[in-house]
């Protein structure tokens, strides 16, 4: 089966919908672009999927062996979360916090660890640096690198590069693009639909019309042909 399956699904809060009848498919090396109006239920999916909150009804199914712990999270951040004041290497490190238990430390290979997946991401030199001073690209990579540290098979990305200038964005995607290649299954929530386009393999439109499906059935749907347009995309 699918490494994720969404299952007749409806999200929501307090008993009350946001999202109702979804159903996509995941396999594993995906790279799934989920894009929607704000407030179309975007996030809220994401939470779904990490467990954070039930489905109002249907479900979400992992397969092929894939657990919760299998999946890494880079959420979507507000102004409070860019001014936390803690060094970036804590901030990594926390990555590992869903395995340790109750354990009140890290294990010098998680340390080790911490220190790789800062180096895959282009930021090693920021490890000594606190969090609040640094850039949005900055802090957004450092967040990749605290995100792979917890998991690497599976990665959900919030909108990864809200308000990133063009240089750091186009950076992110690389850096998301080579872990794709790499074999680690991507879902990518974002606005930036063009670059969006380019990457994934599968889009996943929600809010108004339902829409899962390869890159190029998407272009071929009335809301794929808009966002085209709007963004220059390839079609
Ligand atoms: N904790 C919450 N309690 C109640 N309603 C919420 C909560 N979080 C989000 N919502 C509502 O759910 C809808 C979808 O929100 P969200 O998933 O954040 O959208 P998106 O990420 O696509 O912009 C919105 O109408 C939002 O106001
Ligand atoms: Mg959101």
């Amino acid at each position: 089966m699918a490494q994720i399956l969404g299952e007749n699904l409806t999200l929501g809060y307090d008993g009350k919908a946001v999202l109702q009848g979804l159903n996509f498919t995941v396999e594993a090396g995906d790279y799934l672009c989920i894009v929607g109006e704000n407030g179309s239920g975007k996030t809220t999916l994401m939470k779904t999927l990490l467990r954070l909150q039930p489905p109002l009804a249907g479900a979400i199914r992992f397969g092929d062996g894939l657990t919760r712990q299998d999946i890494g999270y880079l959420p979507q951040q507000t102004e409070v979360q860019r001014d936390f004041p803690a060094l970036v290497r804590e901030i990594v490190r926390s990555g590992f916090q869903g395995r340790c238990g109750l354990r009140p430390f890290y294990t010098r290979a998680e340390k080790a660890e911490a220190e790789r997946m800062l180096q895959k991401v282009g930021a090693a030199d920021l490890a000594g640096r606190c969090y609040r001073e640094l850039s949005g690209g900055q802090q957004q990579r450092v967040l990749l690198a605290r995100a792979l540290c917890a998991a690497r098979r599976a990665l959900l990305l919030d909108e990864p590069v809200t308000g990133l200038d063009p240089d750091a964005a186009a950076a992110m995607y690389d850096l998301i693009a080579d872990l794709n290649a790499e074999g680690v299954t991507i879902l990518m929530v974002t606005h930036d639909v063009g670059p969006a386009l380019q990457a994934a393999n599968r889009i996943l439109h929600i809010g108004g019309s339902l829409f899962c499906g390869s890159r190029e059935e998407y272009l071929q749907t009335g809301a794929g042909r808009r966002f085209a347009r709007q963004e220059g995309a390839p079609a």
